[in-house]
């Protein structure tokens, strides 16, 4: 019997087909017109056309019962629940102070660089208590559902020592038990060069070799069990492509999925190298050229050789459209030539304190369809089935029976809408795991 019956969709945006979805597939989103979603448990168990729903007698016989949920969706539009695929939302402390700086005409790495940015905020997290990061993260987590967001990635980070990326590694643990988002812990504790391992230079390639080869050797094999991705910042300032990729393989070693940081402000070559060891996601990709583009679509396709059941381990691309936006960048992800290229894109909004105070996925949305060229539909395909591809969960992402009952009900005509009215939220109820989590007042 049906625990959960929502009836009277306008359109219910499905996104059912292979996973990720790569170039132009971005397009395709499988929308049923007129349509109803049964769950039952955490499950979808059926989809379909209200048609068949009041047409063919005896189909719902037994399926409908006193213990089932009917929400009457009134032509609304239904959704997989969002899925917010790169973010660091444990931290103390905000950075307005500096973020005035940078208004004046201070530069993100300028300001790094003097011991400011990411590792102000390691200072704060530091001195931080675990019931504290709780309560911000559950404040965090409590907002990010008002947007219809159902699974969210956490990234460690702002700790930098065995002792401090564990409390954050834990705090996450504990987020995604007690409230109804689902988190993914992501391990980056290679998010700059620990303050204890800075010489003179502060942060010289020596100094970020040592800790480097601190975190293979003695935090790493803490991080098992409490992380299933290691990243790491490949950037001027933080770490280079070669100890990047010696960083990230020693993890992938390990057992861990791996992702990156890259091309965020300067063109390394990280997403390539990302690339080539299989990583789930390379993230950022302002910075690529076309030509790294065109090799990027040629180099992922080679990954698709594991294709089973409708999901294949390629590489996404990870647009975070929001953070150029907030550090006055002018250079954005070319998203078209990566969709025109094959690419599988997803676009999250990259929560922190430092270079994206924001939670709003819709406005990461509408900025990755106004700066990076994406189409609504593809907007749409990037925080939802992709975005549950950088994360390597395939039992989300998509209404189709057997799948997570994760949805969300958007009080708009068309799904169009949702990326266009720019950083507003329709969202009227949230579903996570089979139970209605939210109804918008
Ligand atoms: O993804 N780029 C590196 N890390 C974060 C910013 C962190 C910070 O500034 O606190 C990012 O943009
Ligand atoms: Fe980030």
């Amino acid at each position: 019997m049906y625990d959960l019956l929502i009836k009277n969709c306008g359109q219910v945006v499905t996104m059912s087909g292979s996973m990720p979805r790569c170039g132009k597939e971005m397009r395709e989103l499988a929308v049923i017109e007129d349509g109803f979603v049964a769950c039952e448990g955490e499950r979808i168990v059926a989809v379909g056309f209200m048609g068949d729903f009041e047409k063919k007698s005896g189909y719902f016989e037994g399926k409908i019962g006193k213990k089932t949920r009917i929400i009457d969706a009134g032509g609304k539009v239904l959704l997989p629940g969002l899925i917010d695929c790169h973010t660091h939302l444990i931290f103390a402390g905000n950075r307005a102070g500096e973020w005035r700086e940078k208004l004046a005409g201070k530069s993100y790495l300028e300001i790094l660089a003097g011991g400011g940015g990411i590792l102000s905020t390691v200072m704060a997290t530091r001195a931080a208590l675990k019931k504290d990061l709780l309560r911000s993260g559950l404040s965090h987590l409590r907002e990010m559902l008002a947007y219809g967001v159902t699974t969210v990635e956490i990234k460690s980070g702002y700790g930098l020592d065995l002792e401090s990326e564990m409390k954050i590694l834990d705090v996450a643990g504990e987020l995604g038990r007690v409230q109804p988002v689902c988190v993914v812990r992501t391990f980056l504790g290679a998010h700059v060069v620990g303050p204890e391992f800075r010489g003179e230079e502060g942060g010289s390639a020596s100094d970020a070799a040592r800790y480097l080869k601190y975190l293979v050797q003695k935090v790493l094999p803490e991080v098992r069990g409490k992380a299933d991705f290691v990243d790491i910042f490949c950037e001027k300032g933080a770490f280079d492509l070669k100890q990047s990729e010696k960083y990230l393989r020693a993890a992938r070693e390990m057992g861990f999925g791996v992702k990156i940081h890259a091309e965020q402000i300067n063109n390394l070559g990280g997403c390539k190298m990302a690339c080539k060891l299989g990583a789930a996601s390379f993230d950022h990709c302002d910075h690529l050229t076309v030509a790294d583009i065109k090799a990027l679509g040629k180099l992922s396709k080679g990954a698709k050789g594991g294709k089973k059941a409708n999901f294949c381990n390629e590489p996404v691309a990870v647009l975070l459209p929001l953070v150029p936006l907030f550090l006055r960048e002018h250079v954005f992800a070319d998203g078209r030539a990566m969709i025109d290229n094959g690419l599988a894109v997803a676009v999250s909004t990259d929560f922190n304190p430092g270079s994206c105070p924001s939670k709003n996925i819709f406005l990461a949305m509408s900025m990755a369809c106004l700066k990076m060229g994406l189409l609504p539909e593809e907007a749409l395909t990037a925080v939802t089935v992709n975005a549950a591809a950088a994360l390597r969960l395939f039992d989300r992402g998509v209404i189709e029976k057997g799948k997570r009952a994760d949805l969300v009900l958007f009080d708009v005509q068309n799904y169009q809408e949702i990326p266009y009215w720019m950083g507003d939220s329709k969202v009227a109820k949230v579903v996570c795991g089979g139970k209605v989590v939210l109804t918008a007042s």
